[in-house]
């Protein structure tokens, strides 16, 4: 089944929390190392469908700050298997025109996924296609703490004054300056909630739930998704009318 996508109306920006690797292997007896195993097979559809499609923008929840708090077993395996990640798809990426990003905060990681990651962004870093975020070792409420007190420093230092803080400022401190906001978040697994993810920059975006695990997100399931965006009418506060009325005039 192919679902009709309109490429003009894709999210810029895709977000997705992927969830239910564990569930998804407790379900069949297996080790839920294995449940990310297969997560990571999902990751591979859904980058080079985001990047097929001409999304710009498409960021993964991989590892949350809270996640540090699993078994050191599966936190060492989740590492692992980044890193395998990242040193298998990066040739892929290339061919892509895939750029890789990171935000989070890299000082809990270990020196080893740094250094991936590090060569990694630093191979990719020419490449003009889709920005891949990876959220690692990620929390909206620590992101926004750091940035608080990045911005507490430079008003210190006197490079920015109070009256310099606006949204604008505030936006550029933060692990995702340079990124626009996400137009669409994905959750997997049937939970409904943002558990810690980009709080600041959900504000405005459209969320959508499905009850399926992240190792059995199919690239149907995706298109499905993207198509229920397509459908939505985003308002960002203002009336329905007054939206159509900009449509007119920006086609004017
Ligand atoms: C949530 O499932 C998933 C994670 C905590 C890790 C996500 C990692 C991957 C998909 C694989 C590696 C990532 C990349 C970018 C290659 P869960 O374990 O919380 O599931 P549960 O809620 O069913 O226990």
């Amino acid at each position: 089944m192919t679902m009709l996508l309109d490429p003009n109306k894709l999210p810029v920006h895709l977000a997705i929390i992927m969830d239910g690797n564990g569930r998804w292997a407790q379900q069949r007896m297996l080790k839920r190392i294995v449940g990310h195993q297969r997560g990571a097979e999902t990751v591979k559809m859904v980058v080079e469908q985001a990047s097929l499609l001409g999304i710009k923008y498409l960021t993964l929840f991989a590892f949350s700050s809270e996640n540090w708090s699993r078994p050191p077993l599966e936190v060492r395996a989740l590492m692992t298997l980044l890193k395998k990640y990242i040193r298998q798809e990066t040739a892929r990426m290339m061919r892509k025109n895939i750029r890789y990003n990171v935000i989070g905060n890299r000082s809990e990681l270990p020196a080893d996924v740094n250094e991936t990651l590090d060569d990694a962004i630093a191979k990719t870093a020419g490449n003009t296609g889709m920005v891949l975020t990876l959220a690692l070792s990620y929390g909206g409420r620590q992101e926004l703490s750091r940035a608080a007190a990045h911005i507490a420093q430079d008003v210190i230092d006197g490079t920015i004054s109070v009256n310099d803080i606006s949204v604008d400022l505030f936006d550029r401190y933060l692990d995702t300056g340079g990124l626009p906001d996400p137009d669409f978040l994905i959750r997997t697994s049937g939970e409904m909630r943002i558990s810690n993810f980009l709080l600041w920059q959900l504000a405005y975006t459209e969320l959508y739930f499905t009850d399926t695990n992240w190792p059995d997100f199919t690239i149907n399931e995706f298109h499905k998704a993207l198509a229920n965006f397509q459908s939505r009418e985003r308002r960002f506060g203002l009336t329905g009318d007054q939206l159509s009325q900009r449509g007119d005039l920006s086609n004017e």
